[in-house]
């Protein structure tokens, strides 16, 4: 197992201090990393104190150092996971050939693109959810997000590490534009939508981390099959950290859940207005939210044909998640129907990766909607929360701007727009929960309309000051 530097200026356990040059270029790019840090992150909170979880090594068993810091102070490095000795490509026309060290010339612009879009979505976060400490239910939940933060932050690392490695020139430059892209930005946008759509209330945070963040974990999981072997090892270990960020969109939407079916049990009322009165989200405006931030995400995959998905998956350079437990791992002779506006289509199987991805994808969504639909079940009431389908509110694919309702049924487009509001949040939705999003940090305290976690950040008390503000 590779032990971690942290003696050295960026922390790492890839060998940095023996490449002068490449150190030399990373330890240029990490003030301008700090600089963006200083004005696009938790701004406001960089004299707090902060539990946080640090890497110290990428063994599976202990791999976390808890520690209060502030969060200028954390130490960003560069991890891989080990190195599998004499791996093979697993799948694609060049499947059992050693791995790659190196990036191939004729992918070299592909794969570039890839881990530059990967790397976009880290900083694009961070940038996203910058203004949520200020409105945080708990000093568990504020510690929550400066976890996830900067984790992303670490995870922009990862990517940039592999684009000054190994990419020259280009991949510096590419380096230096992920920090002067900006989230929302009308002249130099993210790359992708979902990245780029405000954040401004922690019921979006908790959807967002449940869907987008899993959306991470998927392409993570593509990646770690790569036959770019550094790819693959980098991202093996982001996908350690990622779990965290579902855990908090996972529980974050069960709290809510709990809360809101404890206060309609108080009122024995499911009125929605009355629930409002009462300070808690009714589930119908949490349907609304899932709705929206899972149609956002399912963008991510692409379009359901694309042959950009072909060519990434025969060459070797981006796997399906889960490769191992498929049977066929080349593709050549299948094909699969996807569901179009126009009928269906059949299509070779290469060419339908996005939407395997994407199937896969929503099977894992369900999870956490079993667990919410449950927690309604045993309160008695009979409404269950559920997925939209995956044609609705799609802006790529064949089913981009086509107008149907969440079940996925085409409908007139005058009805579409009209209905709109009751499928995602309304002006009036958005106003109501903002008005809920107020600071609560006097420790153990939550805020009311969440219920509190069932347990504490490794072990500690609920109660324990996981932020200390001056
Ligand atoms: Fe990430
Ligand atoms: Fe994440």
């Amino acid at each position: 197992m590779s032990s971690i530097d942290y003696a050295e200026k960026i922390p790492n356990n890839v060998n940095l201090q023996n490449d002068r040059t490449l150190q030399r270029a990373l330890e240029h790019w990490q003030p301008q990393f700090l600089q963006w840090w200083h004005e696009m992150g938790p701004t406001d909170f960089e004299l707090a104190n902060v539990y946080l979880r640090t890497a110290i090594s990428v063994d599976a068993q202990g791999w976390a150092h808890y520690g209060t810091l502030k969060m200028p102070d954390y130490r960003w490095g560069i991890f891989l996971a080990d190195a599998v000795a004499e791996r093979k490509i697993g799948f694609g026309d060049q499947m059992g050939e050693p791995v790659w060290q190196q990036v191939p010339g004729e992918y070299r612009s592909t794969l570039r693109r890839l881990i530059v879009t990967q790397g976009d979505t880290e900083p694009a976060s961070v940038e996203q959810q910058r203004m949520l400490g200020h409105t945080c239910p708990s000093l568990y939940d504020l510690r929550n997000l400066f976890q996830i933060n900067v984790e992303e932050g670490r995870h922009l690392w990862a990517m940039v590490y592999l684009l000054h490695a190994y990419f020259g020139r280009d991949g510096r430059e590419e380096a230096e534009e992920l920090l002067t892209r900006h989230s929302g930005d009308e002249n130099k946008p993210r790359i992708l939508t979902t990245f780029n759509e405000p954040m401004t209330d922690w019921l979006s945070l908790f959807c967002f981390t449940y869907f987008t963040d899993r959306d991470g974990k998927f392409q993570l999981k593509s990646f770690a099959e790569s036959a770019f072997d550094p790819l693959s090892r980098t991202c093996r270990f982001m996908l350690t950290e990622e779990a965290h960020h579902m855990f908090v969109g996972e529980t974050g939407i069960s709290r809510v859940v709990k809360r809101t079916l404890e206060v309609m049990k108080e009122l024995g009322t499911d009125d929605a207005a009355r629930i409002r009165a009462h300070g808690a989200i009714d589930l119908p405006t949490v349907q609304k939210y899932l709705n929206f931030w899972c149609s956002s995400s399912l963008d991510l995959f692409g379009s359901e044909i694309s042959s950009n998905s072909a060519a990434s998956f025969a060459s070797g350079m981006k796997g399906r998640p889960d490769e191992a437990t498929y049977e066929d791992h080349v593709l050549r002779d299948v094909a699969k129907t996807v569901s179009t506006p126009q009928g269906d289509e059949t299509v070779p199987m290469l060419n339908a990766l996005n939407e395997v991805m994407r199937e896969a994808y929503l099977k894992d969504c369900e999870i956490g909607l079993k667990r919410w639909n449950r927690m309604i079940e045993r309160a008695g009431y009979a409404l269950r929360l559920s997925l939209p389908s995956s044609r609705f509110r799609r802006s790529i694919g064949p089913w981009a701007g086509v107008p149907v309702d969440t079940h996925g049924k085409m409908v007139a487009r005058q009805e579409y727009e009209r209905r709109l509001e009751d499928w995602i949040p309304s002006e009036r939705d958005r106003a109501f929960v903002h008005s809920l999003m107020q600071k609560v940090v006097e420790p153990g305290k939550m805020a009311a309309w969440i219920a509190p976690p069932e347990r504490g950040v490794n072990n500690l008390a609920l109660d324990y000051e996981y932020v200390h503000l001056h």
